[in-house]
């Protein structure tokens, strides 16, 4: 897996990824090793389990979560939302649909169902339970969400997992993992 982020480090998207959008927030792959393998890990891993074709992220931030798509799957197509303009340069240069706005409202009226789903947009006020609930609504079969570290991604996944959505859920290091259970 070093290998594998070494190398989404040193291609020329990525580079062109982290020149286009300025945010001092967290993301997927920059900084700290350790962090950035462990969330690969489980990433790669799901991604090698469902081969989605059609994939929702929420917080685009730099388009860092698009770079492992595109070293992952031989094809797909990538919906990704964030609230900052800014990123819908790291949605061009992925060639991903981009969608402007706080997701509470334009995740809320999207109608487009996906095969996959990252929850990586917004952490505090109720937003990781909006992108949850809408993900589900649109029955996404498989959904991650990022930063259980966070002690309102915890409570917002707590909850959501307590209203009986008809998804299994389990973690893996800091990232949720909801799958859809099977109808009997
Ligand atoms: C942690 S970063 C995303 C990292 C990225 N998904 C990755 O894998 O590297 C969070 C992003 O969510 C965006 N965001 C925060 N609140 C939001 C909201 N309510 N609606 C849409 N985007 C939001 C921020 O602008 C930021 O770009």
């Amino acid at each position: 897996m070093i290998e594998l982020l070494h190398r989404l480090r040193e291609m020329p998207l990525y580079r062109e990824l982290l020149a286009a959008v300025h945010s001092s927030e967290g993301n997927t792959l920059e900084g700290d090793d350790d962090r950035a393998l462990a969330r690969l890990s489980t990433i790669v891993r799901t991604l090698e389990k469902h081969r989605p074709l059609s994939v929702i992220e929420t917080g685009t931030q730099k388009g860092l979560f698009g770079i492992i798509l595109i070293e992952n799957l031989f094809t797909f197509r990538l919906t990704t939302f964030d609230i900052n303009p800014e990123s819908a340069k790291a949605a061009e240069l992925l060639g991903a649909r981009f969608v402007l706005g706080d997701t509470r409202q334009t995740f809320s009226a999207w109608n487009e169902t996906a095969d996959f789903a990252w929850i990586d947009g917004g952490h505090w006020g109720g937003v990781a339970a909006s992108d949850i609930r809408n993900a589900m609504r649109l029955g996404i079969p498989v959904i991650l969400v990022d930063d259980m570290d966070i002690p309102e991604v915890l409570h917002d996944v707590a909850v959501v997992a307590a209203e009986n959505p008809g998804y299994r859920l389990s973690r893996d290091g800091e990232i949720a993992i909801f799958e859809k259970e099977l109808a009997k």
